[in-house]
Formats: C-alpha cells, sequence, structure tokens
C-alpha cells in the first residue's frame, strides 16, 4: 500500500473560462474576442460561449467532483465577470454573487476551494486600451482586482493562487502564436515575463496587507508548469543549452516568485543578447518582498534539449545563441493526442528540486493530467473505460510518493481535470476530465478513473 501523508489533498482543477460559460457575463476576455471575430480557428468551431456549463450547474456538478473524491478543487475567478468597470474596479453583483454560490456550494459539499485569479483570460479591453501584460499599469489594475477578491471572498478561501501558467501567456501571445494576440515578438515577450512577475509580487503585497487587517491565517502562491530540460548527451553544447531552457522555460518565473530574484544566469545572457526586461530598483523591491507561501507545479511532461540548430536560430532570430532546440526521445511513450512526451520520472526530480534548491517550500502538483481525443470509443456500457489516464496518475503518483520519502514538502496532487472541460483553441479536442461531459446534452457521468479516484482519495493511497 502506497500511503500519502496525513491531510494529503487529493484535488482536481479547472478554470473559470474553461468551465462556466458566458452566461451573463459583463466584459469579454481575449478568448471571448477572438471567437466571436475568428470561430473558424478553434477546433471544431467551438468557443467558450457554454464551456461545460459550470455557470448553470454548478448545483450539480460540484456534489459529481465530491462523488469522484475530489476533495480540494483549484479553479479561478474571472476578471471579467467578477469586475465590471475594469478601469475603477466597480464589481458586478451578478459575479459576486456567482463566486459566492460556488465557494458556498463547494464547502457545503466537503470541498476545499483553492482560488487562482488569474488563468489565461486577460480582459480585452486591457489589452486593447493598455497593451496587455506589456503594459505596468495593468499589473496594478490586476493587483487591485487580486484586493478585491480576498476582501470579497477571503473570509471563505484560504488557498489563494496569483497565475496559472505565466510562461504559457508569453508563450501563446508573443511566440508561438496560439493565444491572441498571436503575436511573434521576442523583445516584447521578455517584458511581459518580467511583468507579470511583478503583477503576482504586487498582488501578493496586497494579500499581506489585507492578510494583516483580517487577522487571518490564509496564504498565497503561484502555479507555474515546470518542464525541467535533459540535455540529449553529455556534450557541453547539449548540456548548456539544457541549462537555458530550465532557466527560460521554468526558473524566469519560479525563482522571483520564490526566492525573489531572477536568475543571474538567465538575466546575463538576456543582457548580452540586449533583450533584457525594463526594471526599477523599486519594483525588483516588490518583487524580493513578496515571495510566495505556497508553490503549485503544474506538471505533465519533461523537456528534452540538444545545442540550437541554424532552424532553431532562424525561427527565433531575437534570441540568444544559446537556444535551443527541442527534439523526441526515441522508444519514449508519448501522450498520443498531444504529442507529450510520458516520464514521470521528472516528478520526483522536480520534488527534490523544490526540497534543495527552494527552501523545501511546501507545495502540491496542481495539475497533471491525461489528455484524450474521441474518447467515446473507450465507451463501454455507458461509462468510459479510461484505464490509460487510471494508469498514467498512478505512475505519477509513483513518483510523487519517491519525492515525498526523500522528504520533500507536497501536500496534495490536483488532476487536470474534474469534469472534461474547454481548453482554448482546442477546444474539446482533447478531453482531461475525471467526470464525462456530453457537450450537446450536458449530461455528466463519471468515468471508470472518477470512481478509482474516490476509492484512493478515500485511502489516501492504492495498492502497488
Ligand atoms: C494547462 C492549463 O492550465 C489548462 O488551462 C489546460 O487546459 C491544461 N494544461 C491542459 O492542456
Amino acid at each position: 500500500m502506497l500511503e500519502f501523508p496525513k491531510d494529503f489533498a487529493w484535488g482536481a482543477a479547472t478554470s473559470g473560462p474553461q468551465s462556466e460559460g458566458n452566461f451573463h457575463k459583463p466584459n469579454q476576455n481575449v478568448f471571448d474576442y477572438w471567437f466571436e471575430k475568428n470561430p473558424e480557428e478553434f477546433y471544431d468551431g467551438v468557443g467558450p460561449d457554454t464551456a461545460s456549463n459550470f455557470y448553470n450547474d454548478y448545483r450539480k456538478d460540484i456534489p459529481l467532483m465530491a462523488s469522484a473524491g475530489i476533495k480540494a478543487l483549484r479553479t479561478s475567478i474571472q476578471w471579467t465577470r467578477l469586475i465590471k468597470n475594469l478601469d475603477t474596479g466597480e464589481v458586478d453583483p451578478d459575479g459576486v454573487t456567482f463566486y459566492n454560490n460556488v465557494i458556498n456550494c463547494l464547502i457545503e459539499n466537503g470541498i476545499t476551494p483553492y482560488i487562482n485569479l488569474f488563468h489565461f483570460d486577460l480582459p480585452i479591453k486591457l489589452y486593447q486600451e493598455y497593451g496587455g501584460w506589456q503594459s505596468k499599469h495593468v499589473t496594478d489594475l490586476f493587483a487591485d482586482y487580486a484586493a478585491q477578491c480576498f476582501e470579497l471572498f477571503g473570509d471563505r478561501v484560504k488557498n489563494w493562487f496569483t497565475f496559472n501558467e505565466p510562461k504559457v501567456i508569453l508563450d501563446g501571445e508573443y511566440l508561438y502564436q496560439f493565444h491572441y494576440p498571436l503575436l511573434v515578438d521576442g523583445p516584447a515577450a521578455v517584458q511581459v515575463a518580467y511583468n507579470l512577475n511583478l503583477a503576482s509580487a504586487k498582488a501578493i503585497s496586497k494579500f499581506k496587507i489585507w492578510k494583516k487587517e483580517n487577522n487571518s491565517n490564509a496564504t498565497i502562491g503561484t502555479i507555474l508548469n515546470l518542464t525541467p530540460a535533459y540535455p540529449a548527451t553529455n556534450d557541453p553544447e547539449d548540456v548548456k543549452a539544457a541549462t537555458f531552457a530550465t532557466m527560460w522555460d521554468d526558473n524566469m518565473f519560479l525563482d522571483p516568485a520564490v526566492l525573489g530574484h531572477f536568475p543571474a544566469y538567465l538575466e546575463k545572457i538576456l543582457t548580452d543578447a540586449g533583450v533584457i526586461w525594463e526594471s526599477t530598483p523599486e519594483e525588483l523591491q516588490i518583487i524580493k518582498d513578496n515571495t510566495v507561501d505556497v508553490l503549485g507545479v503544474n506538471f505533465y511532461h519533461p523537456e528534452r534539449v540538444q545545442r540550437p540548430s541554424v532552424s532553431a536560430k532562424s525561427l527565433q532570430d531575437w534570441m540568444p545563441d544559446i537556444y535551443f532546440d527541442n527534439y523526441e526521445m526515441p522508444g519514449r511513450v508519448m501522450n498520443v493526442d498531444k504529442g507529450w512526451e510520458i516520464y514521470p520520472e521528472t516528478l520526483y526530480d522536480i520534488a527534490v528540486n523544490i526540497r534543495d534548491n527552494y527552501g523545501n517550500i511546501p507545495w502540491f502538483v496542481s495539475e497533471n493530467g491525461m489528455g484524450v481525443s474521441r474518447e467515446e470509443r473507450f465507451m463501454k456500457d455507458g461509462e468510459i473505460q479510461d484505464d490509460y489516464r487510471i494508469k498514467f496518475i498512478k505512475d505519477h503518483l509513483i513518483e510523487l510518493h519517491k519525492g515525498i520519502e526523500a522528504g520533500s514538502n507536497c501536500h496534495g496532487y490536483f488532476v487536470w481535470t474534474a469534469i472534461d472541460c474547454w481548453s482554448w483553441k482546442n477546444a474539446y479536442r482533447n478531453r482531461y476530465g475525471l467526470i464525462r461531459d456530453d457537450i450537446h446534452t450536458q449530461n455528466k457521468a463519471l468515468k471508470k478513473s472518477g470512481h478509482w479516484y474516490a476509492k484512493i482519495s478515500s485511502d489516501n493511497g492504492f495498492e502497488i
């Protein structure tokens, strides 16, 4: 029996924009706007307007989640639902009522709310009027919005997070064109990375004030997708490329969030290449003073990296020469629908890295899961027989457990996701849920993995 620590959180994660649907929202986010303009760019032309209908169904969905053993749910508040006037911060009464109801309903069903404040869903107006995350003004607006959330919901929410996967924001919006505004602008991406770190720190500084005034024991963290890079060979050029890949993809957010400063190695490379961000001593002090209490790690796959080839440089010609190529590990099992390597061992490496290099800060797996397309093909007797998902989760939990045994301070595991949900440009292409959603009828039912998760959650572990 593989037993997890007492009070280990058996959770699942989702987000507002991927589950709620756009009912009664006073503002549009970048995805709403993009979908309205170019629906054909989304898989099967399906947009965020209904998603998994959580706005209307939460009273049914939440008990269903509880029946799948989910004892903690990470979801996000949508800035565009809660705030009516994005400049003054005037709240939308419907939005306040909705999030109050959701939080209360979670608690009534024995599910601890973990609330995240930003999940890729920038209000379009803030992009159009101020340039989005390129603007430092937007970092202040974000901190004000965060403060409103603490004030409104902080009497019941004890686990707060500023951002989900900030690296994906610059990758999608400023480098690889999979999120609106679909730009390729390296120097802008670098500035956005800095501004996102700054915005998170500013929100944490508001949190500290709120916490003191309210004598609260709540914590705040951030959620990072970590993709540690392994070099192709021991050749110093490959090792150098892998080091840079980890710095650029992980440490650019991990170090400021947990240690309060950017990695000197990365700063030097970006400075030498003439693409370093614009910063001020006051801002760097804010980042230094406002590190996180807890870290969420979204883990799906590692990176395999080798020295840059000519093609990689021409793709990103603003990048320093040290830029890297990704390659596929021959013979590795891939998550076929995503093309992501399945390599659970990395979760152990992450656990040990946090233990050794990040002060053994409390952390949890804030996302891990398997996306599968056309999952109906695995339907038998009215239930999705997703043994592949059970194996995927189990293999990752085994590695996580090893990390915990080695002393890493991990206190929970959150599957992505509870109920099949809308996944940005990929819409419903890949299903990840423990619970199936028939998007035509909005009928929802546990998959085999949902029953299995209920068991491991109640046993606090499983037989291996
Ligand atoms: C990471 C993101 O946080 C989430 O929004 C996304 O749907 C999942 N991974 C699956 O790709």
